[in-house]
């Protein structure tokens, strides 16, 4: 019997394809250079954003159901172990998700597709904590990275 294919994930063309993926990461990087509170992580990011929006661009299309644009270029994401050498305490979550959540509010008009994509950054976001707070900043040995 054959299955039936897996549901492709909707989510890219729900928010409205590449050009709308753009909007959202260019929206997000203007919140990480204005929001107060993600002046220290906006700090762990190069002065130019160029490359990084570039990455994420491509990283949010693949993970979003659109294009495979990521994972041809840099291969596997393996975000845990990328971002081993920042110290993203619970701080450091929250203001990333502070970005992502007034982003999503500048260019997804649909409250449930918004909320939709918050939950998911938001597991994604507390996976990558790699700090606990009050620590001191720690840059893992390559022997204690996670695929
Ligand atoms: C939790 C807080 C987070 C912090 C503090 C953080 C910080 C960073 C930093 C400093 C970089 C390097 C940028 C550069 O080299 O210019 C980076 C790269 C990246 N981040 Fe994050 N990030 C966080 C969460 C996330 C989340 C939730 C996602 C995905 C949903 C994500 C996706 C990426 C991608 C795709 C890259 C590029 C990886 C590559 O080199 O190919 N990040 N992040």
């Amino acid at each position: 019997m054959d299955l039936p294919n897996p549901p492709a994930n909707p989510h890219y063309a729900r928010l409205g394809g590449q050009d709308a993926v753009v909007r959202l990461v260019d929206a997000f990087y203007r919140a990480m250079d204005e929001l107060p509170q993600a002046r220290d992580i906006r700090a762990m990011h190069e002065a130019d954003l160029g490359p990084t929006r570039r990455l994420l661009t491509r990283y949010l299309s693949e993970w979003m159901g659109g294009p495979r644009l990521y994972t041809p270029d840099r291969g596997p994401p393996k975000l845990r172990r990328r971002h081993m050498p920042f110290a993203i305490d619970a701080a450091a979550r929250d203001a990333w998700m502070d970005c992502m959540r007034l982003a999503l509010a500048q260019t997804c008009a649909d409250a449930g597709l918004r909320a939709e994509l918050e939950a998911a950054f938001a597991k994604v976001a507390e996976a990558l904590r790699n700090t606990h707070a009050g620590a001191a900043a720690q840059v893992a040995s390559p022997g204690a990275m996670s695929a």
